[in-house]
């Protein structure tokens, strides 16, 4: 579900065209929907309610403060990844015992500052990790709380690049190490084991992968009961689908349907991290074409936003349905790009930046488009903004937050001033 719908040919977002919040704040813009983020929080979480689980919205999606307000005001917690994270968490105002901060590589400050603010489980990801952890947790006379996170060594489908869950990637343990660990640092005071953590990539579309390393995580979980450990806690992580052309992706009940018969009655806290599947569809972005030209081979809509803002196609070759703001009567009602119609044009939407890599879509069948046109770059609410970047010295672009008629802009677009800001040091 989302509250972007074509309305007699005009793109509107919640009761805001969306052509009117252009004018207002230009272009590129990224607009969410709040209606549609609280829909898809409010869905996952009346999916997984027979388990009373705590979610943590994956902030590394989307981490708009004014975003993760909304998401805290709904009784969302969070995962975070990074000293930066767990500010911008504390700022949204959740209690950070509902924090669970991951990662591969934290550093010294960033555990101190999780230990001090009282996170809920730092999930551990190696026996380096573990070591360090103990003594910054006891230099400061604290006890962390903690889950391992756990490589099942499945395979989740995904593109390569986010695929975590496998002995080819740096994420987590294997069972043998975890067992280790726990044996080794069940009586040390610095440290609470809690129980295990597991991501296996992300966007998981199918829920057999989650299946097969859950059932590798309950197994591990009754060897080390059997050894002795209090285990409490299984941090499922995140991954859940969001579709981008429609179609792809199971509905949160889906996957809960899988999961929930698997984790009930078992003694265990659940944890869950999704982050896509509840951001990615209650954002776009909006561009305005600046040139259309023609190479003889291949057709360009020149637009204002590029790899800057979505960097999602030159990484991944992910796919973003682009369409016209103003599409008269062109569009059928359920239309997605896959089914051209009489009158369409193939081009290649880029954008201005020096790289062949700075495409938002490639061959796309679309309207004939005119310089001055703006286009809405579609599923851009979950890695989008949050990937953005200032190469070639763009400015990153402004963010609004749309609920009923109601507009907020939640981040200004920066200025050359603030391109500078960080280099005035001498
Ligand atoms: N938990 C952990 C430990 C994670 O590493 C991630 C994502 C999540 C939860 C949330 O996953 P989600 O529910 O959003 O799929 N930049 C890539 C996605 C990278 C995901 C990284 N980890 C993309 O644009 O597709």
């Amino acid at each position: 579900m989302n509250l972007f719908e074509y309305r007699g040919g005009r793109l509107w977002c919640e009761q805001q065209q969306v052509a009117d919040l252009a004018a207002r704040f230009d272009t590129p813009l990224y607009v969410y929907s709040a209606g549609t983020l609280q829909a898809h929080y409010e869905r996952f979480r009346a999916a997984f309610a027979a388990l009373d689980p705590l979610i943590c919205y994956s902030i590394k999606c989307c981490s708009n403060v004014h975003i993760l307000r909304r998401l805290a005001g709904w009784g969302s917690g969070f995962d975070v990844v990074s000293g930066g994270e767990l500010c911008r968490a504390l700022q949204a105002g959740a209690g950070p015992a509902k924090f669970v901060f991951a990662g591969v590589g934290k550093t010294v400050a960033e555990m101190q500052a999780a230990l001090r603010a009282g996170v809920g489980l730092l999930n551990v990801e190696s026996e380096s990790e573990m070591a360090e952890l103990v003594a910054v947790a006891g230099a400061l006379g604290l006890t962390a709380d903690v889950a391992v996170r756990l490589n099942p060594d499945v395979d989740a489908k995904t593109h390569p690049y986010t695929t975590t869950g496998t002995q080819e990637n740096k994420f987590g343990v294997g069972p043998e190490q975890a067992r280790e660990l726990f044996h080794a640092y069940r009586a040390t005071p610095a440290v609470r084991l809690r129980g295990l953590h597991l991501h296996i990539g992300s966007p998981v579309h199918d829920v057999q992968p989650y299946v097969a390393a859950i059932e590798r995580a309950l197994d591990l979980i009754a060897t080390l009961r059997c050894d002795g450990s209090d285990v409490d806690t299984l941090d499922i992580g995140g991954g859940f689908g969001a579709h981008y052309r429609g179609g792809e992706a199971p509905p949160a009940e889906a996957y809960a349907a899988a999961l929930v018969p698997l984790l009930h009655g078992r003694g265990l806290r659940v944890i869950l991290e999704p982050g896509r599947s509840i951001a990615a569809n209650a954002g776009l972005l909006v561009t305005r074409v600046l040139h259309v030209k023609d190479s003889g081979r291949r057709r360009f809509a020149i637009v204002d936003a590029s790899m800057n803002e979505l960097i999602r196609p030159a990484l991944y070759s992910a796919y973003h349905f682009v369409w016209p703001l103003d599409a008269g009567a062109r569009i059928p009602a359920d239309f997605r790009g896959d089914q051209p119609f009489a009158g369409l044009e193939t081009y290649d939407v880029v954008g201005p930046i020096c790289e062949s890599s700075d495409f938002l879509a490639k061959d796309r069948p679309l309207p004939p488009v005119r310089r001055g046109d703006l286009l809405a770059v579609f599923t851009c609410g979950a890695y989008a903004m949050s990937m953005a970047s200032q190469y070639n010295s763009r400015p990153r672009a402004a963010e609004v937050l749309v609920e009923g008629d109601v507009v907020q802009l939640i981040r200004r677009r920066e200025t050359y001033v603030d391109l500078l800001r960080a280099e005035e040091v001498g």
